[in-house]
């Protein structure tokens, strides 16, 4: 497991300490305060915020994405920052400087990859890092013929194909409706704080305290608390947004939000459609898709008997290969009349954590600061 979040906080916190960068990156945090719709347009480009950013895509993304584009490229190569930037992750972090080889050699592969999708792919990104690299640094050419008589690696596509004699997309979603409560019972769910305790936090180890606000239509903030250990705050922040909100992944929580009021699921994607079914730990779920906004994608697994979903994998564009985050679903427990998930295993890039809750209280004020960008003014 990579952990280059902690990298990236760390080389986020070290870079603002040299100047600069910090303060562009509070106003992009103070931009994405407006309302979510409107954020994005007032965000900075890369290319303008960074000293040495001049890849044709990758210059083009808001800070968060580009970021987020980083882990991507680290992912699909099996790297961590420090493999392509001097001294990443240590306070003499210089992400600047070209002087690793293998800087350089990204640099023309993300134009290259832009090349071949556009000169042979009408554009469509078909074509990623992972394409060829698949966690390797150097892509092998040759099949090792060990390989071509084993049971073959099973990797799910990301955009889900209509699978035939499958059920239909209202169907399996309506059945998830009633399954966890009805739509009249979920209309009646206008708020809820859900607390518990979140295991492993992106590989710091340790238990941590893990609430959850949420309040209808769209707003969730997740905040997971170090109470032994405060110096683990910033972490923290971190993961509750600070450094993630703008782009793809205001996008993608958003969508989180509007998925913790299950009621508004079809209208919260659009251009539904449903996969051949797939497997999760040797059980077959049906597979539904969805589209949201900006290239979004959100593949949603189903258990055909209970109705429940059991993950949402979402995946946010970037120029280099989606963006996944998955979560999974389980322990589903009524509170008044609705099924909530009382267990949460959330994976990205660059590590994971399960969350168990231990009490969700229903339709309780909330304070709007909590849903208030955690930026100091
Ligand atoms: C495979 C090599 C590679 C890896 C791994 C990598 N980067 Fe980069 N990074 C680049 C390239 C190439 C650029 C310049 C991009 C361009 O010119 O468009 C860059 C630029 C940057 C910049 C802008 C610096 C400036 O001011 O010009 C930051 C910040 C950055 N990377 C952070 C990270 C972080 C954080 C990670 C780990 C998550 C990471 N990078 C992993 C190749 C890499
Ligand atoms: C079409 C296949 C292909 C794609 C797509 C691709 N690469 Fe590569 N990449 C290669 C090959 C082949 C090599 C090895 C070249 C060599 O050894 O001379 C390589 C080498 C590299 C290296 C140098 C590794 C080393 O130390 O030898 C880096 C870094 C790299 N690629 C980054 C990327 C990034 C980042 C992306 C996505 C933006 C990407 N590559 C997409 C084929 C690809």
């Amino acid at each position: 497991m990579k952990l280059w979040l902690r990298l990236t906080v760390t080389a986020v916190m070290a870079v603002s300490l040299s100047g600069g960068f910090g303060l562009i990156y509070r106003a992009a945090a103070q931009a994405r305060g407006a309302a979510p719709a409107t954020a994005p347009e007032t965000v900075k480009k890369a290319g303008e915020v960074f000293k040495n950013v001049t890849t044709s895509t990758l210059k083009e993304l808001p800070v968060d994405d580009f970021i987020a584009a980083m882990g991507v490229m680290s992912a699909a190569l099996g790297y961590d920052c420090a493999d392509c930037h001097v001294g990443a992750g240590s306070d003499k972090a210089d992400f600047v400087i070209d002087t690793i080889p293998q800087k350089k050699t990204a640099r023309r592969m993300v134009e290259m990859v832009a090349s071949i999708n556009r000169t042979n792919f009408a554009g469509v990104q078909r074509v990623t890092c992972w394409t060829c690299h698949h966690g390797q640094e150097v892509p092998t050419t040759t099949i090792a013929l060990d390989n071509l008589y084993a049971t073959p690696i099973m990797e799910d596509a990301d955009v889900v194909l209509p699978g035939v004699g499958q059920a239909s997309a209202d169907e399996i979603l309506d059945k998830y409706i009633q399954a966890v409560g009805g739509s009249q019972r979920l209309a009646g769910l206008t708020s809820f704080v859900a607390t518990g305790a979140s295991l492993g936090y992106g590989g710091f180890g340790g238990d941590a305290e893990f609430t959850i606000f949420a309040k209808a239509p769209n707003q969730r903030t997740t905040v997971i608390t170090f109470k032994d250990h405060p110096e683990r705050g910033d972490s923290v922040w971190a993961f509750d947004g600070r450094y993630e909100l703008v782009g793809e992944e205001l996008d993608g929580a958003r969508l989180e939000a509007q998925m913790a009021f299950p009621g508004q699921i079809k209208q919260v994607l659009s251009n539904w459609r449903v996969g051949l079914r797939r497997a999760i730990s040797g059980r077959d779920y049906n597979v539904v898709q969805g589209t949201g906004s900006r290239g979004l994608l959100a593949t949603l697994y189903f258990d055909p008997e209970s109705g429940l979903l059991r993950r949402m994998v979402r995946y946010g564009p970037s120029p280099v290969g989606r963006v996944p985050t998955q979560i999974d679903y389980t322990d589903y427990r009524d509170v008044g009349g609705i099924k909530f998930p009382f267990e949460y295993q959330f994976s990205w890039l660059d590590g994971r954590y399960t969350a168990k809750l231990k009490e969700i209280k229903m339709n309780v004020a909330i304070d709007p600061a909590k849903f208030g960008r955690p930026v100091s003014k």
